[in-house]
């Protein structure tokens, strides 16, 4: 054992030592320093060539490749307006559009061939400048999955003329110069009308069609290119893509919510939940009934689910069925009839969302087209858009096993003073049209609202598929030196 002024002796003289050293690296750091110092960053033939002869840079000489304009409101706090004009298609072009789009001329039998529209033989495309040429996507609860259809025909409308649109994403030719690659392929009109065999068929046509994407999309080079990650796949209905996606799951996928995936073929972190189509007819926010002109307190409407997270449905059923301004029925939206559902929604103040056999579904939509404060019973839903909006605002949150306590969820609701129910009811309007599919689209809609919620992944997408990039050329090299 050392004595102590020993040690104090030994540490004073480690710290003088490593105090000479520390002076000396920093003596000879920054005279290196000074050394290479003005021209470090930018070479000095580059800084000279700009300053003298006033040459513009161009794409060459800048070290990263601007792909889009800058962007983004971080959230929509007042409202997601105003950042995209509408602007006829003609004045929209590729330096000004966010997001370029290459989309897959697929045969029509991938697309709208689905809906029975024939092209002639050069057309695979409607003509979208026509609105009488667009086929109709049938009506009643397949509605509800029909992004792909909205999608497409924005897509599609970006480079017809005539046509008046936000410039958010515009169709690019060359693969390229893209920004994402689309497939337009009608995933969910494909499963809800073709995934029954007919009579001596051995596959289902949505089947067929799925094998034949899988090796279409594996074949060509674009997504050999990006290993598939830039791609963005529709598959909204929770049993479209059954036997492809485990083959393209590197893909961005559009969906309803995750509730049917592995998490490594679906995710938040590089896939997009878009709205469903409501089916409840819209109202308009200058007269959306208020809150003494909404008698029903708590509504809910829907089939009965007896497994998983279902199981919350019937409970509340029993909690809620004996409250006198609380409409709380089974039955499909079908043959309950979307009109009187229509009624039922806007005369009440709450519409509950519970978890059914998927965490989410088009109840939530019906509640906001509505304007009635959905309450949220769902505790692995994921919701569209939340990165720029806060539902908390306009709609109420439970967890399942709250709502399941005998009269928290009745008392609760009863508990929300008049001047809340307005602020979220008056937020809720604003909101509402964000969640609008409409063709031709308009500034925030939400097919808008999906571009721009592509928009923001793709610097990740890139970030992924530079990654991927990195052994490239060794791995080439590898290659040619093992065989000698
Ligand atoms: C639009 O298409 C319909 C049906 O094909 C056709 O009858 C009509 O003339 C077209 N309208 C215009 C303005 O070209
Ligand atoms: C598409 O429809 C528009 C409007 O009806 C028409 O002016 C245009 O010529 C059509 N385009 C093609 C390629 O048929
Ligand atoms: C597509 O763009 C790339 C790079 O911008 C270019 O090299 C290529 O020739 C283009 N292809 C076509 C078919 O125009
Ligand atoms: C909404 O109401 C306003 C005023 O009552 C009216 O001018 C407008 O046309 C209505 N919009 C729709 C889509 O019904």
């Amino acid at each position: 054992m050392t004595s102590i002024p020993e040690k104090g002796v030994f540490i004073s003289r480690s710290i003088a030592c490593l105090f000479a050293v520390s002076i000396l690296f920093l003596i000879l750091s920054s005279s290196i320093l000074f050394q290479f110092g003005d021209n470090s960053l930018v070479p000095r033939s580059i800084y000279n060539l700009i300053l003298a002869k006033n040459i513009k840079l161009d794409e060459t000489s800048v070290p990263i490749e601007p792909k889009s304009p800058p962007f983004v409101p971080k959230s929509c706090k007042e409202s997601c307006f105003k950042s995209n004009p509408i602007e006829p298609a003609t004045s929209c072009d590729r330096n000004r559009a966010r997001l370029k789009v290459f989309m897959y001329d697929l045969p029509p039998e991938f697309h709208f061939g689905l809906l029975g529209w024939k092209g002639d033989r050069n057309r695979i495309w409607p003509n979208v400048s026509n609105l009488s040429e667009i086929p109709s996507y049938p009506g009643g609860l397949n509605l509800q999955h029909s992004i792909e259809y909205w999608l497409t025909l924005d897509l599609l409308s970006s480079i017809a003329p005539n046509v008046a649109r936000p410039c958010t994403a515009i169709l690019v030719r060359n693969s390229t110069q893209a920004d994402v690659v689309f497939v337009p392929f009608f995933s969910s009109l494909s499963y809800n009308r073709h995934s029954k065999i007919h009579g001596t068929e051995k596959k289902s046509v949505d089947k067929v069609l799925q094998e034949r994407l899988v090796g279409y999309l594996k074949g060509r080079d674009e997504w050999r290119r990006s290993g598939g990650r830039d791609h963005l796949i529709m598959a909204h209905h929770p049993n479209s893509m059954l036997l492809a996606r485990k083959h393209l799951g590197s893909a961005m996928l559009v969906l309803a919510d995750f509730g049917r995936y592995p998490a490594q073929i679906a995710n938040i972190d590089k896939d997009i939940v878009a709205p469903y189509k409501h089916v409840v007819r819209r109202l308009n926010a200058s007269d959306s009934p208020s809150f003494d002109d909404r008698p029903v307190l708590v509504y809910f409407q829907g089939a009965i689910y007896r497994k998983d997270g279902g199981m919350i449905r019937q409970k509340l059923y029993y909690l809620l069925k004996d409250e006198k301004d609380v409409h709380f029925t089974f039955g499909s939206a079908s043959s309950y009839g979307v009109r009187k559902a229509s009624r039922g929604m806007a005369s009440s103040k709450f519409c509950l969302n519970i978890a059914g056999d998927t965490p989410s579904s088009n109840r939530l939509f019906d509640a906001i087209a509505s304007h009635c404060i959905p309450v949220i019973i769902s505790d692995d839903i994921e919701l569209p858009f939340e990165d720029v909006l806060d539902y908390s605002k306009f709609a109420i949150f439970v967890r399942g096993s709250d709502a399941a306590k005998k009269g928290y969820l009745i008392k609760l609701l009863r508990g929300v003073r008049r001047e809340k129910w307005n602020e979220m009811w008056g937020r809720l309007k604003q909101i509402a049209p964000h969640f609008e599919y409409e063709y031709p689209s308009r500034d925030g809609d939400a097919v808008d609202m999906i571009w721009q919620a592509v928009f923001r992944k793709v610097s990740s997408v890139n970030d992924k598929i530079h990654r991927r990039n990195r052994y490239q050329m060794s791995q080439k090299f590898l290659n040619g030196y093992k065989r000698g």
